[in-house]
Order: C-alpha cells, then sequence, then structure tokens
C-alpha cells in the first residue's frame, strides 16, 4: 500500500443493467479489504491480477496476499501501459498468460491498473472462455470515476480508438482512493475533467462544490476525493442503467466534450494529450459552440472554462493543431454547412441535450479563437 494509507467506510453504488450488475465501492482501504469482499461473492479458485509495471510494483504484491489469503491463487500478468496495453497483440499475449495459469470458466480476472489497463484486461476477460468474471481495481482518478463504470471493454485498432470491444459489467470494482497518492499530477488533473463533464451535464450540486473546492482539490487526500468519486459513479452509473449498450441516445451525454477532445487525441496519435486533457479542451470547445449557437448564456459556459483552468487544465487548443484538421476530424466535410456528429451542449450547467445540426462556421469560428492555426486571441 502506498504511505499513510487510510481506512474509511466504503460508499457502496449499485448498477443493474441487461449487460450484468455491477457493485462499486468507494472508499480508502478498500482494497486491504479485496480478500473478504471477493470471497463473499465468489467460490475461491484460480485468478489472474493483471497490471502494469509501476502499478504492479506498487500495489500488486499486498492485493496478491490478500486474495491468497481469502483463498484465491492468483497469478501476475504485466503488460505494457497506457494505450499499450491496448492492442490485440497485447490480449492475444493474456489469452497465453491465463492459460499458462490455468484459469477455467470459474476463475476470475483482477485487472488492476488505469482504465487503458482496465478496457483491455476486462476485454480479454470477457472472452476468453465465452466470459470470464472481471473485478475492477481502478488506480487513477480517471478510472474511478469514468472507465471503470458502466461495463465498456475494449481495445484498438490501427483505424481508431476503442474500435473492438464487449458490453460486460465486472462483478466488483474497488475504487480506492489511496492508490490516488502516487498518481502523477498531471494525471490527477486530468481525471478531473471527467468529473467536470459529468457534473456540467447532471448535477449543478456537484459542480458547484467543484467549484467551491477547486484548486484546493489538486492535493487532497482519500477522504476528501472518495464523496466526489461516489458521486461522479453515481451519476454515471444511472445514465449507463438508462442505456447500457449506448444504443438509446442516453448514454450519449457522456460524451460531453468529446467530440473536438476525440478529434484532438486521434490528431496527436494519442501521444502528446492526455484524454483528460483533449476532454478539458472539448468542454471548452462545446461550452462556448453553445453560447455561438444561443443556446447557452455567456456566463454559464466562463464558469466551465474558469472551473477546468481552476483545476489546472487546458482550455486552448495547443500549437500546431489546424482547425480544418480538427473539422475534419468531427465529420465537417468541406462544402458542408453542417456537420455529420451531434454535438452534446449544456444548455445549463447541470443539464444538456444533444445537437444535430450545429452550423460548421460556428465550430470553425470557435476553434480559431481557441488557437487553432495559431491565430486566436488571448485566453
Ligand atoms: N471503458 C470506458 O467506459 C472508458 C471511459 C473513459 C475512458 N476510458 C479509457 O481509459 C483510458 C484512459 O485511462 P487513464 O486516464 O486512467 O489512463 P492510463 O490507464 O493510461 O493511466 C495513466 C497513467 O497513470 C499510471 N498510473 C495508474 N495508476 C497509478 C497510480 N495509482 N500511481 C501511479 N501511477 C499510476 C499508469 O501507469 C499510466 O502511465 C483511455 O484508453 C480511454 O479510452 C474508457
Ligand atoms: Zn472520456
Amino acid at each position: 500500500m502506498p504511505p499513510r494509507a487510510e481506512r474509511a467506510r466504503a460508499r457502496r453504488i449499485d448498477l443493474s443493467a441487461d449487460t450484468g450488475r455491477s457493485t462499486i465501492l468507494v472508499g480508502a482501504g478498500v482494497i486491504a479489504d479485496a480478500g473478504r469482499i471477493l470471497r463473499r461473492r465468489l467460490v475461491p479458485g484460480r485468478a489472474a491480477i493483471v497490471s502494469t509495471p509501476r502499478v504492479a510494483r506498487l500495489y500488486a504484491r499486498p492485493l496478491a496476499a490478500r486474495l491468497r489469503a481469502a483463498g484465491f491463487a492468483p497469478a501476475l500478468l504485466v503488460v505494457p501501459d497506457g494505450e499499450r496495453a491496448k492492442t490485440l497483440a497485447c490480449v492475444a499475449k493474456l489469452y497465453d498468460g491465463f492459460l499458462d495459469a490455468g484459469l477455467d470458466r470459474t476463475s476470475v480476472v483482477v485487472a488492476l491498473g488505469g482504465g487503458a489497463l482496465s478496457d483491455a484486461a476486462a476485454f480479454a476477460a470477457s472472452t476468453f472462455h465465452r466470459g470470464l468474471t472481471t473485478v475492477l481495481v481502478p488506480t487513477t482518478l480517471l478510472s474511478q470515476v469514468d472507465a471503470a463504470v458502466g461495463g465498456k471493454t475494449g481495445v484498438n485498432l490501427p483505424a481508431g480508438k476503442n474500435l473492438v470491444g464487449t458490453f460486460q459489467q465486472p462483478l466488483l470494482v474497488l475504487s480506492d482512493p489511496n492508490t490516488l497518492r502516487t498518481l502523477p499530477r498531471a494525471d490527477l488533473r486530468a481525471g478531473f475533467a471527467e468529473v467536470v463533464k459529468i457534473a456540467a451535464v447532471r448535477d449543478v450540486a456537484l459542480f458547484r462544490r467543484l467549484e467551491r473546492e477547486a484548486p484546493r482539490l489538486l492535493a487532497a487526500g482519500p477522504r476528501e476525493l472518495a464523496p466526489i468519486v461516489a458521486r461522479a459513479v453515481r451519476l454515471k452509473a444511472d445514465i449507463v442503467a438508462a442505456d447500457p449498450r449506448d444504443r438509446t441516445g442516453r448514454r450519449a451525454i457522456l460524451n460531453y466534450g468529446h467530440t473536438v477532445g476525440h478529434a484532438l487525441e486521434a490528431l496527436a496519435q494519442y501521444r502528446r494529450l492526455r484524454h483528460g486533457e483533449a476532454v478539458a479542451i472539448g468542454i471548452a470547445a462545446a461550452a462556448r459552440i453553445a453560447v455561438a449557437a444561443r443556446r447557452l448564456a455567456p456566463g454559464e459556459a466562463e464558469r466551465q472554462v474558469a472551473l477546468l483552468r481552476a483545476l489546472g487544465l487546458p482550455t486552448r487548443v495547443p500549437p500546431g493543431f489546424s482547425a480544418r484538421d480538427i473539422m475534419h476530424r468531427i465529420g465537417f466535410d468541406k462544402k458542408a454547412a453542417q456537420g455529420r456528429t451531434p454535438f452534446v451542449l449544456t444548455p445549463r450547467v447541470g443539464s444538456a441535450s444533444v445537437v444535430r445540426r450545429i452550423p460548421s462556421r460556428i465550430v470553425l469560428h470557435v476553434l480559431r479563437e481557441m488557437g487553432a492555426d495559431g491565430r486566436g486571441v488571448a485566453p
């Protein structure tokens, strides 16, 4: 465990959907209880803990010890860090590892790490023997508030992100804010982008809390972070339960900030920008687009931009991105006056709607104002 690990009563959120049922426990010290918690829900047997080098060094040994003490026989499988885990080649290696570890249909896979690791490990688990039970132990803020909730698994193809995947709810998600102490500052900040997102589309009270407590939150401990993580999880779980397979449009509001965000990430080849940083810029863009389309009061957009800045997140397009390239990625054809991609906009902070016909000139204007093409005005 990290230095000064705290213990506190875990908050419990249940998610029930046609993709399965999940229990999400958020609390300082929940990893230390992992053995007992798993034992209550599973017959102990073979298991694999899948992790990345840095996270495995920090947390795998104590987690494995707890599982062993509860009667499980865990093997540790380590895969490359970040998006390098989200490849079919890495998944094939995981299948070999599962075979070597003697996993069968009754075994459990425990994914220990950030969102990239859990997407890949849960995808491998959900396809091995037609689907093993998975337990997620998310160790980044982003994965605790977002990636570990909702049952989406997947890997990337050279043609794009998350193009191959499954829906399978993890049996359990154990979110321990103690792990956030060792997270690099930039990764912690990036996680807050998804917290701002869910607050902006769904919960004005959470948004106000973030406004009150930022930037102090960047130095906060597990006790202060736990209620924020739990609230974000609850909000996402409710949205997912209403649209588990992302088919009816209800889940689409979780894409707030992701239209421009995904375009920037792709143009940066998933290297120059963290997902959360791209989403922060995307939220700032969506808020400004909403103002320009007369769907949001300017003051409400400025609140969103100010909150992102207070959390140390970028709100302008970094140098080197062309507005036309971003437009193209978003799905605006050269001559079309309107794009193909719907935008999620916030008519006010705390609520969202999906808007299909945003004029291209508005988007182009906003992107340039935000610094695309190296033009733009002061922030
Ligand atoms: N499945 C979903 O619904 C969903 C939702 C949102 C995002 N995602 C995916 O999540 C991924 C991004 O996840 P992420 O932001 O967690 O990034 P990540 O998994 O790449 O982790 C970021 C970095 O933090 C390090 N790290 C993780 N935990 C640590 C800890 N406790 N201490 C020190 N270092 C630690 C990792 O080694 C890595 O370098 C993307 O691939 C995205 O597509 C999935
Ligand atoms: Zn996201």
